[in-house]
């Protein structure tokens, strides 16, 4: 069993004992579900002022981000390539930091407490596999020390999720 426990006030260090948890509760298994799954639940739980945090994962099909593994209220299903917040971040396939969502020109609201977003894509060999996406009911919740923490974590789940490549 794994309990999230109180992280220290200093961001940096929070987020380094968070990947240090992570690297842990990931450890011994690669399944990208499972691992999605159990890091929503870890920063869901770990992370103060959040509402919702998730992934959207890559339908290669449609070229869509579907939603994945998530904690919070249930979200929109499908989100076509661009759109939103989650679509931007994964077309530029940079983390995307916006301070308040209804200032976001095409921002898709799930959860109407939310007011800041936070998504960081997840990259792997240069293959974009989905977002992470964290929420926050409190404006201007996320700063750099986020985005740079998340990403940290994103690497963490990468190290034991991504998915072997296919082919050469
Ligand atoms: N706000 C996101 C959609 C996903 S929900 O926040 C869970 C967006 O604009 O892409």
């Amino acid at each position: 069993m794994h309990e999230p426990r109180r992280l220290p006030d200093d961001k940096r260090a929070a987020y380094a004992e968070l990947a240090r948890d992570l690297d842990g509760l990931l450890a011994g298994e690669s399944n990208l579900i499972a691992g999605a799954a159990n890091m929503s639940s870890l920063l869901y739980w770990s992370l103060p002022e959040v509402n919702w945090v998730g992934f959207y994962l890559l339908d290669a099909a449609s070229g869509d981000l579907l939603v994945g593994p998530f904690q919070g209220k249930p979200a929109c299903v499908r989100i076509a390539p661009g759109k939103g917040v989650c679509g931007t971040a994964a077309a530029r396939r940079e983390t995307v930091l916006v301070p308040d969502v209804h200032l976001f020109p095409g921002h898709i609201a799930c959860d109407a407490a939310s007011n800041s977003e936070v998504v960081v894509p997840v990259v792997a060999d240069g293959r974009l596999l989905g977002v992470l996406d964290v929420d926050s009911p409190v404006t201007n919740r996320f700063d750099a020390d986020d985005s740079a923490g998340l990403e940290a974590l994103v690497r963490v789940f990468l190290r034991h999720c991504a998915p072997e490549r296919a082919g050469p």
